[in-house]
């Protein structure tokens, strides 16, 4: 009989890493997607479902908003739930956030084996909401899939070797996949965030901003914004919904003209913004990958480097959220070491699944 493995997913790169993974998973298990339901407007959740041909979720838990406490604790309690209701053989998750923990924690208490893809990235700080999911997560995982050499030397210092294996980064099958298949017919129209059709700029930066440690304080949104307004051609900002009010407060007040503020976008149209803008700033651990696959120059608003691969000749730099010292790096000149691939060949997906096989095989012979 086919294993049943159930993927818990609820935040935007996860469906992105959902939808190259479960086309291969598929192929040999029996797979049930559980949303617990941590990204739900259109364009944090169903658009990706949609474009990218994602199988709808058997299960959509609802959970969204709250504290992290509140958030996590919901989930858990409902996913409990479902793992005791499905009972599958092994529990997949992605990445770091809340959805990533609560699946983790409430499997390894039913004896169910966790496999954590894109395990062992740390920043070194448990300031950092994420890193605390990505911790607890590894820690009760029986399979720890690296994108990088470096999550296998982090994971190294936590006494972790034997469960570890580099199978490369599913956000680059993505990237790979999508970019070949838009070919230049990119979608150039894009929602404004008051519903109006927008034509992208010919030429124009990609700024993607929405971690809490920039955007619950104003100001510190505010002096990355002065940054963009002050460059010489506007910018693209998918406003992701838990800053929308204050950008645009921030854009009201402050008159940014040279800043285009639109509704978060589709996976495709923003890996076609990434291949096409000048430069890239951005927070987010998927698009400084992204921007690093597409060659082009990124400055990261982070004080802790996320994806020390990326930051090779300063293709990938870190800035304060400071308009001066975002200048400053945007204006670096940098050199591409042009054979220089760290996140895989493409292939990840085939490489989860076909460990996740050899887990089981190994168990059966254990027994
Ligand atoms: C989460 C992840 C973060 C990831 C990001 C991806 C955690 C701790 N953080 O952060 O690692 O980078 O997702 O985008 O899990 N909201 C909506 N509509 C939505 C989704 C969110 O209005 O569809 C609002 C809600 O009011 C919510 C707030 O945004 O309270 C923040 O959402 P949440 O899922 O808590 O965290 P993210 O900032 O999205
Ligand atoms: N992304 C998207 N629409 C947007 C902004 C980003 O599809 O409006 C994609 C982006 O290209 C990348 C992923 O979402 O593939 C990154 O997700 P996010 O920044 O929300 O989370 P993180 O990677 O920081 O966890």
């Amino acid at each position: 009989m086919m294993k049943k493995i159930c993927t818990v997913v609820g935040a935007r790169p996860q469906f992105i890493k959902l939808a190259m993974v479960s086309r291969v998973l598929r192929q040999e298990f029996q797979e049930v997607v559980i949303h617990t339901g941590q990204h739900y407007d259109y364009n944090m959740s169903d658009v990706f479902f949609e474009t990218m041909h994602i199988p709808k979720p058997q299960y959509n838990l609802g959970i969204c908003g709250g504290t992290h406490g509140q958030m996590t604790g919901k989930m858990l309690i409902e996913i409990e739930k479902v793992l005791l209701l499905e009972r599958p053989d092994m529990v997949l998750v992605f990445g770091d956030t809340n959805s990533t923990m609560a699946a983790a924690l409430a499997a390894v208490k039913l004896h169910i084996p966790v496999c954590h893809v894109e395990a062992g990235a740390r920043l070194g700080t448990l300031m950092n909401p994420e890193e605390v999911n990505r911790i607890v997560t590894d820690h009760v995982s029986s399979l720890h899939l690296v994108c990088t050499s470096s999550g296998i030397e982090f994971l190294k210092k936590e006494g972790f070797s034997k469960t570890v294996h580099l199978v490369g980064d599913p956000m680059y099958d993505a990237f790979r996949f999508y970019t070949s298949e838009l070919n230049g017919n990119e979608l150039y129209t894009i929602l404004g965030l008051d519903g109006d059709s927008i034509q992208i700029p010919k030429e124009f930066y990609y700024l993607t901003c929405h971690r809490q440690e920039n955007t619950d304080i104003p100001k510190k949104l505010q002096n990355i914004l002065d940054a963009m307004e002050s460059l010489d051609s506007p910018t693209i900002y998918p406003v992701h919904p838990r800053n929308r009010k204050v950008a645009q407060e921030l854009s009201a007040q402050r008159g940014y003209h040279n800043i285009i503020l639109v509704q978060p976008v589709s996976y495709q149209i923003s890996i076609a913004l990434v291949n096409h803008a000048k430069k890239i700033v951005t927070d987010s651990g998927g698009v400084q990958r992204e921007a690093f696959f597409a060659k082009k120059q990124c400055v990261t608003v982070m004080d802790h480097v996320c994806w020390p691969e990326t930051m090779i000749n300063d293709c990938n730099q870190l800035a304060h959220p400071d308009k001066m010292d975002i200048l400053q790096k945007l204006n670096h000149k940098i050199d591409f070491k042009s054979d220089y691939q760290p996140f895989g060949d493409g292939h990840s997906s085939e490489k989860i699944v076909d460990i996740i096989k050899e887990f089981f095989n190994k168990r059966e012979l254990d027994v």
